[in-house]
């Protein structure tokens, strides 16, 4: 018997288009809803967040793909500066300190491709 399509997830990019801590904005259709999407490669591997800050609700990069503070150790939000974990999304400075980025997951298939584990 066949798996179902909507058990596979949903492609999103192919995991050596990501390069090693760093983060990319994508845009995904679900039903009729468009999803701001960040995603962040990290020591521990994929991580996927709504590019949504928890304090006002703005997208946080400053421009496409910049996500990371200047240091490269947190995403930061360009609105407030709030710092977040790239890991799992928990705000650990700035005004939103103790919420966190909606997470949703992700797994990387045997030909690398990193797919976004929800229905349309
Ligand atoms: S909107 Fe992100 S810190 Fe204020």
């Amino acid at each position: 018997m066949d798996t179902p399509a909507l058990a596979q997830g949903i492609p999103l990019i192919p995991l050596e288009a990501l390069a090693p801590d760093s983060a990319r904005g994508l845009e995904v259709r679900l039903g009729d809803e468009v999803l701001p999407l960040i995603l962040v490669r990290h020591r521990q591997g994929v991580s996927a967040f709504r590019n949504r800050c928890p304090h006002a609700g703005t997208p946080l990069d400053w421009m496409p793909d910049a996500f990371f503070n200047l240091e490269g150790t947190h995403l930061q939000c360009a609105t407030h500066a709030a710092l977040f974990d790239p890991v799992d999304g928990a705000c650990v400075a700035g005004p939103c300190a103790g919420e966190a980025l909606e997470t949703f997951p992700v797994e990387i298939d045997e030909e690398g491709m990193v797919r976004l584990m929800v229905s349309r």
